[in-house]
């Protein structure tokens, strides 16, 4: 994603012989492309989904959803372990249900993200990790009440505030620190956070000195370390790199004295929005030997945050081209959704590929370098710039990929736009899992 919204590579003249999306059917084998050339999230013609629910629409596969989680399963089956889905992600409720009746556990960084779970799953509490470097005491709290798993803790300041919150409530609280191990992770600028000037954990040095002070304090149980360098990050190097130190730490630990039961890896496996990979199960296996690999033999209980890498892929925004328009020798497609819905290509200059969602048979159809822009009043409001994608008229569908993560996630108001309903696929079956948004549910605060 730290690739800028280039032109799509040339892909030759083979792929001019087959249908567009051939190759993502073979990738991911949901979103596919059949006999009619329509796309398809997995058994649903997407083109149906918009006709019944309307467009801007964010649709998502609950088997691809659930496929990516045991492919995490899988690849950490050999250690005790537990996922703890990173809720920001996409929160939909219906999504963490889905997730929570695997078995999965959550990642939140609010008390809000908190509620979310617990509406899910109330029974969630034991595999809820609480992360985030501004915890209220009100947050911290409430999740004393739910009896969380672990707070990874990230100050001293936040240390002392969580000891008076337990004392207060009679709680104990178990703690990790975040440890910022100082790992520079390739990764866009806003989401790398492993290195030292970042604002996030406390510097892996002075981890032991602040240790034995939680150590002391009554209501604070020391259970372990934690560390998350990044997102999007689509090297494994430096996972294998900070767990490294984290191991090393471990040891100090226990040398002095504590107990650490668990290390957090966090989250942060990135994907490949460009070229999806062709094996998602390789790749998340190449990530969990990068992960274990420096615990070996440490026998703690391994904590994993993934948000992307498990919802990312399995969704798709779609949209309908509103107008064509050309400017100076421009050619614009503006279509019904904008930056509130997807901010990410506005925000990160990230990619995702739009494909139409029906296509026509003739391979040969035309093709044509557009921007495909949104109604906001902002130049800012691209999904992708100087793009080569085929010709398509208004009224038109297309989707945008890869929007299962951050997408929903982020979007916003602006413009007094109603955020998009959601769909979530399985099989044959179509379920909103929220609905459109009105205008007026947006300004009857203010009134
Ligand atoms: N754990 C912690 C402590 C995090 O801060 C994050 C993400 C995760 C886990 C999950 O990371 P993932 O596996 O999803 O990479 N809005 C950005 C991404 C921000 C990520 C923030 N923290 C985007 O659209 O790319």
């Amino acid at each position: 994603m730290t690739r800028p919204s280039a032109p799509t590579k040339n892909k030759g003249p083979g792929m001019e012989q087959r249908p567009g999306f051939v190759l993502r059917e073979r990738r991911r084998g949901l979103f596919r492309c059949g006999a009619t050339s329509a796309l398809h999230c997995e058994d649903i013609p997407l083109a149906k989904l918009a006709e019944r629910y309307g467009t801007p629409l964010y649709v998502y596969s609950a088997t691809a959803i659930l496929e990516r989680l045991a492919a995490f399963e899988h690849a950490f089956d050999r250690v005790p372990h537990t996922i703890c889905y990173s809720v920001k992600a996409n929160s939909n409720i219906n999504i963490l249900r889905l997730l929570a009746r695997e078995g999965c556990g959550f990642d939140v960084v609010s008390g809000g993200e908190l509620e979310r779970v617990l509406v899910a799953d109330r029974h969630a509490a034991g595999k809820i990790v609480f992360s985030g470097v501004g915890k209220s005491r009100e947050e911290m709290t409430a999740a004393l009440k739910a009896g969380i798993l672990l707070f990874n803790v990230e100050s001293e300041s936040e240390l002392w505030a969580l000891a008076e919150c337990a004392i207060r409530s009679r709680r104990e609280a178990r703690i990790a620190l975040r440890v910022n191990p100082d790992v520079a992770a390739e990764t866009h600028p806003y989401i790398s956070t492993g290195l030292r000037k970042h604002k996030f954990g406390v510097p892996i040095r002075s981890a032991r000195e602040l240790y034995a002070k939680a150590s002391a304090a009554r209501y604070l149980k020391v259970s372990g370390v934690s560390v998350h360098i990044g997102s999007q990050i689509t090297e494994v190097a430096p996972f294998a790199e900070a767990v490294d130190r984290v191991a090393a730490l471990v040891r100090e630990l226990r040398a002095d004295g504590h107990r650490i039961d668990y290390v957090d890896t966090g989250g942060g496996l990135g994907i490949d929005y460009q070229e999806p990979a062709p094996d998602f199960s390789d790749c998340v296996a190449r990530y969990a030997r990068a992960v274990t690999n420096p615990l070996r033999g440490l026998k703690v209980h391994l904590l994993l945050e993934p948000g992307r890498a498990i919802v990312g892929p399995a969704g798709a925004l779609l949209t309908s081209v509103i107008y064509r328009k050309e400017n100076g020798g421009k050619h614009f497609l503006v279509v019904d959704a904008a930056m509130n819905d997807l901010i990410r290509p506005a925000l990160y200059g990230a990619y995702h590929e739009i494909v139409p969602v029906v296509r026509a048979k003739n391979s040969t159809a035309k093709k044509e370098t557009v921007d495909v822009v949104g109604p906001v009043c902002e130049s800012g409001d691209f999904f992708a710039r100087d793009r080569e994608l085929p010709r398509v008229e208004e009224g038109d569908l297309l989707a945008i990929l890869d929007t299962g993560a951050y997408g929903m996630a982020l979007a916003s108001n602006y413009n007094t736009r109603p955020r998009p309903a959601e769909i979530l696929v399985r099989g044959k079956s179509a379920k909103v899992i929220r609905r459109r948004e009105k205008a007026r549910e947006l300004y009857s605060p203010e009134l």
